[in-house]
């Protein structure tokens, strides 16, 4: 790891060369199942941008994108209340709608963006994420493409942050507890503190 992680990543939970490994046979799976089919992507801003960029070069075949942008959490906050900041601007109704996002935690954002999404009438909806948190789950959601399923540890990195931080990490990484320790957590907080 980099001289620069080393005071806040305590380890490295999944290297770039396994994230890069995963994310292409997931797009391998992608465009066998969308092949032929007209193929909406819609990725959840901000946690998904560079597991979206990985997995879209590896997607071979046509595609509109669009995104949706969504916070679970005001900054820095506890809540369960999600708010809209960018709404989609395609149409998704006939489509075959991919909602694509880092992590899934509690479900409680795409238990709420997949009701919105159905409601838009897509032809069919499916999702996929990077990460799956099943220990955190409150909302009985799935997904139906996950890269890897992951112990309930605080991870940032390749994308995903920590109060906006450590989003340009390449890999995943385990965040140091005494980096929130003593602080209330958005999201993720570790086993220790539930
Ligand atoms: C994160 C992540 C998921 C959501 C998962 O988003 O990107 O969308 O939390 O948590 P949940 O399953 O408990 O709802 P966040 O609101 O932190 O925004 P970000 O993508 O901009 O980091």
């Amino acid at each position: 790891m980099p001289r620069l992680w080393q005071a806040d990543i305590q380890t490295v939970l999944l290297t770039e060369r396994r994230i890069r490994r995963r994310v292409r046979e997931l797009a391998g799976e992608l465009t066998r199942d969308y092949a032929g089919k007209d193929l909406l992507v819609v990725p959840l801003l901000t946690g998904t941008l560079m597991f979206l960029a990985d997995l879209l070069r590896h997607l071979t075949l046509p595609l509109r994108l669009d995104f949706l942008g969504v916070s679970s959490y005001g900054a820095g906050t506890v809540s369960g209340h999600l708010v809209l900041t960018k709404e989609l601007r395609l149409e998704a109704q006939g489509r075959h709608v991919l909602l694509v996002d880092d992590i899934l935690d509690t479900g409680r954002t795409l238990a709420e963006v997949q009701a919105r999404m159905a409601a838009l009438g897509p032809q069919s909806l499916r999702t996929c994420v990077l990460l799956d948190k099943p220990a955190r789950r409150r909302e009985p959601v799935q997904a139906d493409y996950v890269g890897f399923v992951i112990p309930d540890l605080f991870v940032v990195g390749y994308g995903l942050d920590y109060a906006e931080r450590y989003r340009n990490l390449p890999f995943i990484g385990v965040l140091h507890p005494r980096l929130y320790q003593g602080q209330e957590v958005a999201r993720q907080p570790a086993a220790e503190e539930t």
